[in-house]
């Protein structure tokens, strides 16, 4: 198999209020493969996502990135290597214009502007937005803004891309689009959902978390098919493979 690229160990987060999130949480991850982590509401895969990105610092265990270790002083590498959309568009956006949105991480890192350019219509182009460059963020279409926060990350060129929820408020097209872009991506991909038919279409393993800790972790068809460990874990199986209502057959 391809390189580890993230590894956690008896990784343990509690919150200030008391609450373990996190319990001891151990798994691989190897380049190129795509990633589901799905559990029910409250489970802690945002949390996860976010003790991966630095964004929160664990009681207990290690990450790491490639060889390096995840810790402060080596939050500028980390930070080249994984990129985050997050849930909320609204949260990744903040200039006048989709251009500068995305050209905000290459002039971080002080690349040239003909550089910056270059990255910034690569990245339209590929999430499908160069028409949009112009345009203000907060005039965007749910659907047009998840796009520009898929690019602002890709204009970073990091290794692994990591999205929390990210089919979460799109209408049935722009999550279509999302779906056939997500497969487009040859990047290392994690995942969090609760639109199992998503993760299902996009990812090749799962990670189901529940009340912080792993309840089974293996390829995609056996855990998403498995109606019981789903229900154990307070998930149902995706539509796309219950049976049809109206004929009573199974559609896979
Ligand atoms: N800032 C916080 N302080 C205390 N508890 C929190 C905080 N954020 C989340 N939690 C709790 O941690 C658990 C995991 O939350 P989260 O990671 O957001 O779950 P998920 O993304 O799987 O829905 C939940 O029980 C949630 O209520
Ligand atoms: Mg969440």
């Amino acid at each position: 198999m391809s390189r580890p690229i993230i590894d956690v160990s008896g990784l343990h987060f509690t919150y200030p209020d008391g609450h373990q999130a996190i319990k001891k949480i151990s798994f691989t991850i190897h380049q190129g493969e795509s990633v589901g982590i799905i559990g029910a509401n409250g489970a802690g895969k945002s949390t996860l996502l976010m003790l991966l990105m630095g964004v929160l610092l664990p009681d207990e265990g290690q990450i790491f990135v490639g060889d390096v270790q995840l810790a402060k002083k080596n939050f500028p590498i980390i930070r080249q290597q994984i990129g985050m959309v997050f849930q909320d568009p609204d949260d990744q956006l903040f200039m006048t214009s989709v251009y500068d949105d995305v050209a905000f991480g290459p002039r971080n890192y002080r690349l040239s502007e003909a550089e910056v350019e270059q990255r910034v219509t690569r990245a339209l182009e590929l999430v499908g937005i160069p028409h949009l460059r112009d345009k203000a963020p907060f005039k965007l279409s749910g659907g047009e803004k998840k796009a520009a926060a898929i690019a602002s990350v890709l204009s970073m060129q990091p290794e692994v891309l990591i999205m929390d929820e990210p089919t979460a408020a799109l209408d049935p097209q722009a999550r279509r689009r999302l779906l056939t872009l997500l497969n487009s991506f040859q990047h290392t991909k994690i995942i969090t959902s609760h639109d199992l038919d998503m993760v299902l279409e996009t990812c090749s393993r799962i990670i189901i978390i529940k009340e912080g800790q792993i309840a089974a972790d293996g390829p995609v068809k056996g855990i998403l098919g498995n109606e019981q460990l789903l229900e154990d874990c307070g998930l149902e199986l995706p539509f796309s493979l219950q049976t049809c209502p109206i004929c009573g057959s199974k559609k896979r």
